[in-house]
């Protein structure tokens, strides 16, 4: 049981200070089950909770696991230099949970401008760091489009393992498929720097676009529209560390 105040539970869920939170109870804006509450000391049990404010329905979360179909034209930055942050696309009580400077969600990994697909997003350190690991290797796939035919060769290659610049390590796809004479779907389990851009590159060929349809056993749902997110279930965050 987690018992809070219903002003700290919106607290919690990032609809501004404290304050702010006992003005919108206050001001009637708040409803739980159905019932307008206006008492901002009044006790429920967390877990679970629905409730809406100014109309639009919310469930208590203790932490916020998501996922986003990251669009075109968006960086995984909280201060973009060129193009809207991902950040935007999430209502502001996801993005100001917790309260603090450093609150909110943050991407697990980031996906490069011009790249599409699913995205994972959470306010649980923890969870961040075991995502972002290299040492947990969750398999993420790609879907590649490519600017010249891809041979046998490219093939075999990006599964023996490339040398990028920045390590003398070579780098392998876990597994690599040919969907098309320009079509590629690979899988990697590190997360280095463009680093789907950069085997290509060193097998000679060029990504044209990119797309993940794929973290761990989670696929991006097909009814996730671009730009959308959701919250993740408990069977989502099992599938993320399950082997594919
Ligand atoms: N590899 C890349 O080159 N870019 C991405 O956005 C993700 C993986």
């Amino acid at each position: 049981m987690v018992i809070m105040q219903l002003q700290e539970i919106l607290f919690s869920q990032g609809f501004g200070t404290r304050r702010i939170c006992a003005g919108l109870i206050q001001q009637g804006f708040v409803a739980v089950a159905g019932a307008t509450c206006t008492d901002s000391a009044m006790e429920f049990e967390a877990k679970d909770l629905h409730f809406t404010v100014q109309g639009v329905a919310w469930e208590y979360h203790e932490k916020a696991y998501l996922m986003l179909h990251k669009p075109a034209g968006y960086e995984c930055s909280q201060k973009p230099s060129s193009y809207p942050s991902i950040y935007t696309l999430l209502p502001a009580a996801v993005r100001q949970r917790g309260g603090g400077a450093a609150a909110g969600v943050q991407a697990v990994g980031r996906l490069d401008q011009d790249t599409t697909g699913l995205l994972l997003l959470s306010d649980d350190g923890k969870f961040i760091h075991r995502m972002s690991s290299p040492r947990h290797h969750v398999p993420k796939v790609y879907e590649v489009t490519l600017k010249h035919a891809v041979d046998e060769k490219q093939i075999q290659k990006l599964l023996a393992g490339v040398v990028l610049d920045d390590d003398p390590k070579p780098v392998r796809a876990a597994t690599c498929e040919k969907m098309g004479d320009l079509q590629l779907s690979l899988t990697l389990t590190e997360g280095k720097y463009h680093q789907v851009k950069r085997m290509i590159a060193a097998v000679g060929n060029r990504v044209e676009g990119l797309h993940r349809s794929r973290i761990g056993n989670l696929p991006l749902p097909d009814d996730l529209k671009p730009g959308a997110w959701r919250w993740l279930t408990t069977q989502d965050l099992a599938s993320i560390a399950a082997a594919p």
